[in-house]
């Protein structure tokens, strides 16, 4: 299967959970591709902001999407790149997000849901999430529960 990880990550964090999972897809045989999402300028409001790269999930069999939690939200960035997608054929698709707060009550679950909503209204039924506490003390144990989970739906 092709699977696409789409990503924002101003700082890495989001980057690096996105190659823990590339890593697994590949030891089960998929043909992977993580993809970033970058900005101009990304202090602007997501409506006035130009994407550099917009990255096609066209070829994809399956999608999946992560970013920063910014300000209690997805990131301003992710926005930008999900709301302007056209819509797409249904396929399998999992999105994710990384935050400092220790909790993902501490907008990760909001991030999470209005990147869910985002997807559902291109067309894209998310069927699996994950949300990762940078500074929780379990945070290895997230991401590999994360990659875990989600490369069991993107199958
Ligand atoms: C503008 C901005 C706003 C942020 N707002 C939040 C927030 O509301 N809650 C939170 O837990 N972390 C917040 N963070 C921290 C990032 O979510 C966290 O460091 C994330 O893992 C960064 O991912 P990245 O390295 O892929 O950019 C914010 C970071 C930035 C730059």
């Amino acid at each position: 299967m092709k699977i696409g990880i789409i990503v924002h990550s101003k700082t890495g964090n989001t980057y690096s959970v996105a190659k823990r999972l590339e890593e697994r897809l590949l030891e089960t045989g998929h043909h992977v591709t993580v993809e970033k999402v970058t900005v101009e300028d990304d202090k602007k409001k997501t409506e006035e902001m130009e994407l550099l790269s917009r990255p096609n999930p066209e070829g994809y069999d399956a999608l999946v999407f992560g970013c920063p939690v910014w300000a209690f939200s997805l990131s301003t960035v992710m926005n930008c790149y999900l709301s302007q997608l056209p819509a797409q054929d249904s396929k399998a698709a999992a999105c994710f997000v990384t935050q400092s707060f220790p909790f993902s009550w501490m907008g990760g679950k909001r991030a999470i849901k209005q990147m869910m909503q985002l997807c559902k209204t291109k067309g894209i039924q998310v069927n699996q999430t994950g949300i990762i506490n940078w500074s929780n003390k379990k945070r290895e144990d997230q991401i590999n529960d994360l990659v875990d989970k989600l490369s069991q739906v993107l199958h």
